[in-house]
Order: structure tokens, then C-alpha cells, then sequence
């Protein structure tokens, strides 16, 4: 049926006469798949998916910069004169020196629903699952997969907008927190791509998505450790982590030493380095010392759950805390470490404090108790994050709810 679709596009038609040939093999392709689409046909996304064929192919011989497997060279004879930027990226990664393809991400269980089978030969999928990475990098899968990055959908999958407004619940909620992942062989379904939130739900089962910070081609880590990535998700009214950072001592002038530091070095900490000032990666992510290990779980370096109402210790909150005081040790002494603890804790109790008690005035007025949850938050981030005035603006909107 594929060479049929392209021998049809190679020679020149005038338009009628596409039309037709594109409706015939419509047809002689529903009549090849009858058995097995009869059972599941549903209308125009069948119809859809069946015309595919008919985009003009043209295939190159394309001499890669890289060493590639057979299978990705075939990718690359057709893709990489259709995607080109895409595959100039991908050609200055380090996956791309070491081998690792088109082929090697995107090949597909035939089984999976995200399978494109019968793809020139080969059966394809356009979504690549944290699993697909995990195969060469269990590591970090196993860190993230423990994650509440991993779950950042099932957080908000009972939010009434994404039955009520569908559309909108996609342009925004699922930007940042993933959602569930819908296709049939391998045709995305109701919507649901684009879809690259960090707590997707794919096809296979798994949670997440690894691409959320790493780039979809570009693998540098030096992308993956800019604060601009963490930016993309974390920042606004209700958990501005990023612009706490920025207008903290360790975010103002930061810049004056990244500008000398190489991001993209393997391990990264602070005493390896010229950076004098962190951002995120290195107090959540990167190893504290040379022999310890990054981590793919943020929350391993958490004592508080900041983003709720109420804030509560976490489970083992000492062994976490102290996770996170290794990286502060490679800067301050550690009078400077303790008493931002202490002052931390205190800001976080009192924050607790003006939460409830407006609450109790709120009512059951859940528009006040959003506001109010709201701005607990952004308090207690601004605390953490070092921020004056993200934790007086908080302090204000509190003081506010009250008559
Ligand atoms: C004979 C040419 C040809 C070969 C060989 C080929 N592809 Fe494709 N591929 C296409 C065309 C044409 C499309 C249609 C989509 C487009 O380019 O807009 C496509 C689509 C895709 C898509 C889906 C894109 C989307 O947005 O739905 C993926 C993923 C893909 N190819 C991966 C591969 C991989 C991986 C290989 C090698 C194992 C491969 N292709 C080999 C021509 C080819
Ligand atoms: C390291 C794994 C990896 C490699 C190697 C790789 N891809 Fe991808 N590709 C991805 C990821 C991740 C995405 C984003 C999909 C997602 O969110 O699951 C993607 C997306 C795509 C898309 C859709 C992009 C869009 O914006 O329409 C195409 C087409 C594609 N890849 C083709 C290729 C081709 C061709 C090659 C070889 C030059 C290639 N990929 C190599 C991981 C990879
Ligand atoms: C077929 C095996 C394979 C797959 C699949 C794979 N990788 Fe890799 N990846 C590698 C190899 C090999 C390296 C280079 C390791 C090294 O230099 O030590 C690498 C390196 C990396 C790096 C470090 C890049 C750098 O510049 O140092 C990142 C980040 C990464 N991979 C992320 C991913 C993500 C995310 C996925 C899935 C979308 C993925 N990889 C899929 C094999 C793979
Ligand atoms: C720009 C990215 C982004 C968008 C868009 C977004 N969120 Fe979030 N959301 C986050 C981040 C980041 C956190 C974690 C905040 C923290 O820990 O400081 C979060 C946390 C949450 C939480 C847990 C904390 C709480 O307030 O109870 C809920 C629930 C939530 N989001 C719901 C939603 C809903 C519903 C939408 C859509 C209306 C949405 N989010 C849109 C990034 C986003
Ligand atoms: C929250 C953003 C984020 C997500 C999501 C993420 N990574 Fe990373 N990744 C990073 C950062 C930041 C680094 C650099 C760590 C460092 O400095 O040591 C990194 C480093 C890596 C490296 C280089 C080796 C290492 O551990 O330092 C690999 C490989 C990697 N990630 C794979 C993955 C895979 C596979 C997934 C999905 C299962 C994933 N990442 C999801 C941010 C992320
Ligand atoms: C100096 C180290 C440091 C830097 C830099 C830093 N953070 Fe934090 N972050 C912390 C500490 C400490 C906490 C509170 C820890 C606790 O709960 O014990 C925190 C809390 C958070 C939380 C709240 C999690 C919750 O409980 O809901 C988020 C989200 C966060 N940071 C994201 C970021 C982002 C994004 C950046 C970069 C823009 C960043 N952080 C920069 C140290 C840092
Ligand atoms: C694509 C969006 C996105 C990106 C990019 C992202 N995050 Fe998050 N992050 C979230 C969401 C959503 C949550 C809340 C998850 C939940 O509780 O459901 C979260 C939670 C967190 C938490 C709280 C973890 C916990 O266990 O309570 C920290 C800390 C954090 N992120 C740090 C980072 C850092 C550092 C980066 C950059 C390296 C980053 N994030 C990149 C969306 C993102
Ligand atoms: C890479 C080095 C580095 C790391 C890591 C680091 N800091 Fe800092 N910190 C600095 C520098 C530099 C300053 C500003 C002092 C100056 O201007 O000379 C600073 C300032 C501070 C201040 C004073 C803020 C103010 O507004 O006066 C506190 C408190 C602080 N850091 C706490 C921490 C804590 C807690 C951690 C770990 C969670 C941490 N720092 C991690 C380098 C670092």
C-alpha cells in the first residue's frame, strides 16, 4: 500500500485528479485493512490516519557527520531533508556520537498503541516514554520514576477543568503537569498531543517524561542545568520559585560566574567549578561532593512540603534536610546554613498560621481559599528561595483576607 501512495505522488497530477487518487486509495487501503479495522473503525480519525501515505517522499542519500546504525541511516536517507534543523541538532549531540539514532529512540513495540507499524518497513513512535530512556539510563529512570515530577498528572487529573473545558485544561495545566496520553496505531487521539509535561502518562504504562527538561534532540546538559528550563514550569503567582531565586543574593548576580563555568561538563559541583552562586540543579539535582550522586528526585533534599495549605514535614525530613546542607557546605560555614534552617522553619509555621486564621474567615469561600493557599505558598518559596520581597508580598495578601 506505501509504494502504491508513492509511486501515485511521484508523477506530476493536476489537482482533480489528486483528489480522486487520493479518495481511491482511501478506498482500496479500507478494503487491504477491512479485517482489522472493522473492529475497531471510528470514523474520521481512521479516514485520517489512511491518508498519511500521501505526503510527498523523498528520499536522499544522506551522508551522516556521525556513525549510525543501518536503521537510523534509513531514517536519515528521508527525515533528514524534511526535518532539517531537527537533524542538525540531533547530529551535535552526544547521543549522536555515541551511536545512539533516529532508530534507537523512536523504534516501537508493534503492540504499543504510540506503534506507527508498517512505517517503510520499520514500526516507529512518535512519543519516546521515560521507558525508551530507561533501557540505557535505568539510573536516572529509577530516580525520576520515584518523583513527584513522575506524578505531577495524577495531581491534577480530578481538576473539573479538564472535563469542562477540555481545550483549556490542554493550553495549560497539562503544558506544565503532563496528561494522559491517548493513540491508536500510533495516531495521537481526543487532543491529547502536543503533550510534554513532565508527568505524562504514556502509552506503556509508564509515568512522566524525561524530555520535559531535556531537550527532544538537543541532550547538552548544560540546557537541562539552566534555570530557564526549571523557569518554564516553575514560576507565577502560586510557586514562583524562579523569580524568588532571581531576586535572592543567589540569583542576582549569578551570571557573573556562570558566564566562566562549563555546563556542560560531566559532574558538576560548585568547588570543581568558577560558579561562586547556585541555581536550581545545584542545590536539587547535582552531587553535593565529588563522591556522591546527582539526583533525579528533587524532593530527596526536601524537609518541608511548602506547596499546600498547611505545610507538614516530609517523611524523614532530617536525612533530607541534611542531603541538602551537603550542597550549602561547599559555600557557607555553618552557622550561615543552621540559622537559615531555623529562621526557614519559623517562616514556614508562621505562614501556617496566617493561612489558618484567614481560612477560618474564608469560610467555605473557595475562591478565598485559593487565594489563601495561594499566597501561603508563594510565601514560604519566597522564605526558602531567599526572597524579601516574594514573602512580603505573600504576608500582605494574607493580612488582606481579613476584614
Ligand atoms: C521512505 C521515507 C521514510 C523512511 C525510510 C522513514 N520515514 Fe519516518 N516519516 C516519513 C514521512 C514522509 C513521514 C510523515 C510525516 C512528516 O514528515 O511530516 C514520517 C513520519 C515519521 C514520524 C512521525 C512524525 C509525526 O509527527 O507523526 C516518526 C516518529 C518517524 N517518521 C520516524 C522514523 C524513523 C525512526 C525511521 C527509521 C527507523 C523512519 N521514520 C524512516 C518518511 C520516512
Ligand atoms: C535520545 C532519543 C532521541 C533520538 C536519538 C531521536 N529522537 Fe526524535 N524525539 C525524541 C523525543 C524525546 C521527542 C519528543 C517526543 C516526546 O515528547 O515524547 C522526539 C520527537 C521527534 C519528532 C517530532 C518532532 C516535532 O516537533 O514534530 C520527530 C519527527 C522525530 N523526533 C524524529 C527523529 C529523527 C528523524 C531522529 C534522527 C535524526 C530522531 N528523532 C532522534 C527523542 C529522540
Ligand atoms: C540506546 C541507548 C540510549 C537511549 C535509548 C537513550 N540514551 Fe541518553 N545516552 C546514551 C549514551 C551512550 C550516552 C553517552 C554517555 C556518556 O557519554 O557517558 C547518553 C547520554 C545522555 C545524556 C548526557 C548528555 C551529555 O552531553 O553528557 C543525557 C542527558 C541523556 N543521555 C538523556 C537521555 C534521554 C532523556 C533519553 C530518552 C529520551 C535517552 N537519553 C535515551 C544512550 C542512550
Ligand atoms: C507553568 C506551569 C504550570 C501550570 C500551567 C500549572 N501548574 Fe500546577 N504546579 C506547577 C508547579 C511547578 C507546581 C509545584 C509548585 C511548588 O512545589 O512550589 C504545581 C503544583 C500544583 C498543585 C499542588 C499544589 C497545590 O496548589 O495544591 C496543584 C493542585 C496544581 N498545581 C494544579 C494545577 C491546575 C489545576 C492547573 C491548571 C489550571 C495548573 N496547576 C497549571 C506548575 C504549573
Ligand atoms: C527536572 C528536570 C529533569 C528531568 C525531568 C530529567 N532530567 Fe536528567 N538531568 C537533569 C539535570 C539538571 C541533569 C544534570 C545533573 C547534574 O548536574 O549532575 C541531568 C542529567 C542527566 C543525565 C546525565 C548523567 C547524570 O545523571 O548526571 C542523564 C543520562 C539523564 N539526565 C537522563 C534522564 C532520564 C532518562 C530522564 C527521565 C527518566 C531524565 N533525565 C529526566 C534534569 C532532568
Ligand atoms: C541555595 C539552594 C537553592 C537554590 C539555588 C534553589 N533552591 Fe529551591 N529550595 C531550596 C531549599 C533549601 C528549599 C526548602 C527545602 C526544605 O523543604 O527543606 C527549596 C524549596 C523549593 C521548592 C518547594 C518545594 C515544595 O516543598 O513544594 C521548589 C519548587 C524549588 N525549591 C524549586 C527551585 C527552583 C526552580 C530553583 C531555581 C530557580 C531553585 N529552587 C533554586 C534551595 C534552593
Ligand atoms: C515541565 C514542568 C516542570 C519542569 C521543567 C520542572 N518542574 Fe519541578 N515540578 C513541576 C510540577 C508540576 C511539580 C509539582 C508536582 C506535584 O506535586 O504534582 C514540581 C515539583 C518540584 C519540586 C518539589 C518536589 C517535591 O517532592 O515536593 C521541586 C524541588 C522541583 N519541582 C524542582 C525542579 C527543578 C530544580 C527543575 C529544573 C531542573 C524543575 N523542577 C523542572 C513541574 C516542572
Ligand atoms: C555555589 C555557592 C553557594 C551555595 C551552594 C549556596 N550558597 Fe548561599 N550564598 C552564596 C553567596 C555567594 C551568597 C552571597 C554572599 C555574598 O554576596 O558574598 C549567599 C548568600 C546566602 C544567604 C544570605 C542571604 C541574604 O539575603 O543575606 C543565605 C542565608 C544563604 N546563602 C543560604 C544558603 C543555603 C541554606 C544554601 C543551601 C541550601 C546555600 N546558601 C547554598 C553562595 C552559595
Amino acid at each position: 500500500m506505501l509504494n502504491t501512495s508513492r509511486n501515485s505522488k511521484q508523477a506530476p497530477l493536476p489537482r482533480y485528479d489528486l483528489i480522486i487518487a487520493l479518495f481511491s486509495l482511501v478506498a482500496i487501503a479500507l478494503v487491504f485493512f477491512s479485517p482489522a479495522y472493522a473492529q475497531t473503525a471510528s470514523g474520521p480519525a481512521d479516514a485520517e490516519s489512511l491518508a498519511e501515505p500521501v505526503v510527498p517522499v523523498v528520499q536522499i542519500n544522506y551522508t551522516s557527520s556521525v556513525v549510525t546504525s543501518d536503521e537510523t541511516s534509513r531514517c536519515l536517507n528521508c527525515h533528514a531533508s524534511r526535518q532539517i534543523k531537527l537533524v542538525e541538532t540531533w547530529e551535535k549531540s552526544t547521543h549522536a556520537r555515541n551511536g545512539v539514532g533516529c532508530y534507537e529512540c523512536h523504534k516501537a513495540n508493534p503492540a504499543d498503541p504510540a506503534a506507527k507499524n508498517g512505517h517503510f518497513g520499520f514500526s516507529v513512535q512518535l512519543p519516546v516514554s521515560p521507558l525508551t530512556c530507561a533501557a540505557c539510563h535505568p539510573a536516572q529512570y529509577a530516580s525520576f520514576a520515584s518523583s513527584s515530577h513522575a506524578l505531577a498528572f495524577e495531581t491534577i487529573k480530578n481538576q473539573p477543568l479538564r472535563t469542562s473545558s477540555p481545550a483549556l485544561f490542554e493550553s495549560t495545566c497539562a503544558v506544565c503537569h503532563g496528561n494522559e496520553l491517548q493513540m491508536k496505531r500510533g495516531r495521537p487521539l481526543n487532543h491529547t498531543w502536543p503533550n510534554h509535561g513532565i508527568g505524562r502518562i504514556n502509552t506503556d504504562g509508564s509515568r512522566g517524561n524525561c524530555a520535559a527538561c531535556h531537550g527532544h534532540h538537543d541532550d547538552s546538559l548544560e540546557r537541562a542545568r539552566s534555570p530557564e528550563t526549571c523557569a518554564r514550569c516553575h514560576r507565577g503567582d502560586t510557586g514562583p520559585a524562579y523569580e524568588s531565586w532571581k531576586a535572592s543574593r543567589h540569583g542576582t548576580d549569578w551570571h557573573l560566574t556562570a558566564a566562566s563555568t562549563d555546563f556542560n561538563r560531566k559532574q558538576l559541583i560548585p568547588v570543581e567549578t568558577p560558579l561562586k552562586r547556585p541555581d536550581c540543579f545545584v542545590c536539587h539535582i547535582a552531587p553535593a561532593a565529588a563522591n556522591a550522586t546527582a539526583t533525579h528526585n528533587p524532593g530527596e533534599r526536601l524537609s518541608w512540603k511548602l506547596a499546600a495549605m498547611h505545610s507538614a514535614h516530609t517523611e524523614n525530613w532530617g536525612d533530607k534536610r541534611m542531603l541538602m546542607q551537603n550542597s550549602c557546605r561547599n559555600c557557607h560555614a555553618g552557622t550561615e546554613i543552621d540559622m537559615y534552617y531555623r529562621r526557614l522553619d519559623a517562616a514556614v509555621l508562621e505562614f501556617n498560621r496566617l493561612a489558618s486564621e484567614a481560612a477560618i474567615l474564608a469560610g467555605s469561600d473557595r475562591k478565598a481559599l485559593d487565594r489563601i493557599k495561594g499566597a501561603a505558598i508563594k510565601g514560604r518559596v519566597g522564605a526558602a528561595m531567599l526572597s524579601p520581597l516574594h514573602t512580603r508580598e505573600a504576608i500582605e495578601k494574607l493580612e488582606s483576607e481579613k476584614p
